[in-house]
């Protein structure tokens, strides 16, 4: 940039860059509300199709609302045959978050709504694309192993629909409601990077499938919702609680940063660790495998007397989700069937009242310089 210094701290720390009536963040307090609703509450009562409906139309659905939009995801959670092929075509050994990038897609070459921006047609591909995330990732989990994928059923939610197409047998009570609870707790925060590059994207005025492709390779990354892949790692790496300590000290010794710890926005408890913790100790009991949840309070409690940092939604969403018995790879796709619901809020709230996103740079390189011929340069 020339000319006046308006500078930003480094990774924009700090700055306003949209207005938003979908989610917000308060660092300080703790706390984060869904269109004015507490996240403490919304996990004690709601569901996640009813946070869908919440984060899309900024209310709670009242009669026959829910319904409806439950039956609307249902009706598209299915696949393209096109698309199952494609599936079948990657490889198996490659990352589920690239392998959902690609997928997504593909996946508008087969939207009935093809390149029609209607506020109307946006929404019905906000609910394609929510229904059928979770389709395609146990899709490719199922292939991937020589398995014939499962079809979701009519009447299970979204979150008893992904371990039910995941596992091919009914999730009971518990499993179902944990994946929910995780998924109303993944559904929005804000401009956190991924919804970032979302809103970046859908600001160009470009179609929501790009929007949604930017999103997923940006919360792939170990920074953002790759994160909760890398507890799982360290978690198997140490193994035990008595190696906690040791293994944690060396590591920021080496001054690596420890996955599932900090965050740009809380300085004090994430409340969405909160309800995983609990979430992460129950099944450790319901199972009688308590050593992963153990391992993570220990981890937790070395991580607070030595950086003072706070465990953030990633660190005991690993736990959990490995409990349940999720492959690991599979931790970070989970994530993204859940911010679907939040990145396609943004991306239509972005589309209503629209302005390109367009930064400056501060340049911090030479100027003036005269070319050389290349047979000239030393
Ligand atoms: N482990 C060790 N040290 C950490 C840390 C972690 N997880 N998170 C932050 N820190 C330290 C940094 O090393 C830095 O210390 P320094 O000032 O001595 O150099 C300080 O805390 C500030 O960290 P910084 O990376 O500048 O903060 P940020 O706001 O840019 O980054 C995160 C926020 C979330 C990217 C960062 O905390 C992090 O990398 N966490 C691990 C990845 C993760 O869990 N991501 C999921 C986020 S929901």
């Amino acid at each position: 940039m020339s000319g006046e210094a308006n500078v930003a701290k480094a990774g924009l720390e700090g700055i306003v860059a949209a207005e938003s009536r979908i989610s917000d963040v308060n660092g300080d307090k703790g706390e984060l509300i869904y269109a004015g609703y507490d996240i403490h509450d919304l996990a004690e009562h709601s569901t996640f199709e009813e946070v869908i409906y919440l984060l899309w139309h900024g209310e709670l659905p009242a009669g026959a609302a829910l319904q409806q939009l439950k039956q609307r995801l249902s009706d598209e959670t299915g696949l393209p045959t096109e698309i199952q092929e494609l599936i079948g075509a990657i490889p198996r050994d490659a990352n589920p978050m690239d392998m959902l990038r690609t997928v997504i897609s593909a996946l508008s070459f087969y939207d009935p709504d093809g390149a029609d921006m209607s506020a109307e047609a946006n929404e019905r591909k906000a609910i394609r694309l929510t229904a059928k995330f979770p389709t395609i990732v146990t899709t490719f989990q199922r292939v991937r192993n020589g398995l014939k994928p499962i079809e979701p059923r009519k009447d299970l939610s979204i979150a008893g629909n992904f371990l039910f197409t995941l596992r091919g047998e009914e999730p009971d009570e518990v499993s179902t409601r944990t994946m929910d609870l995780a998924f109303v707790l993944h559904a929005d925060h804000e401009l956190n990077a991924s919804t970032f590059a979302a809103r970046v994207t859908a600001a160009t005025l470009s179609d929501i499938y790009s929007a949604i492709v930017s999103a997923i390779g940006t919360l792939k990354g170990p920074l953002h919702g790759g994160a909760n892949e890398g507890v799982i790692k360290n978690l198997l790496e140490i193994g035990s609680v008595d190696k906690v300590e040791p293994w944690v000290k060396q590591a920021l010794a080496q001054k690596k940063k420890i996955m599932g710890f900090g965050h740009r926005v809380y300085h004090t408890e994430d409340p969405r660790a909160t309800h995983l913790r609990e979430m992460s100790r129950q099944l450790g009991d319901r199972t009688g495998e308590k050593k992963w949840y153990e391992m993570s309070v220990k981890m937790e409690e070395v991580m607070m007397r030595e950086k003072h940092l706070n465990p953030n939604v990633d660190f005991y969403s690993a736990s959990t989700y490995y409990a349940l018995g999720i492959p690991t790879d599979l931790f970070t796709p989970i994530f993204a069937c859940s911010r679907i619901s939040g990145w396609t809020a943004h991306v239509l709230e972005q589309y209503k009242n629209n302005r390109l996103i367009r930064p400056r740079a501060e340049y911090v390189g030479p100027r003036g310089l005269k070319y050389v011929p290349i047979e000239e340069r030393g």
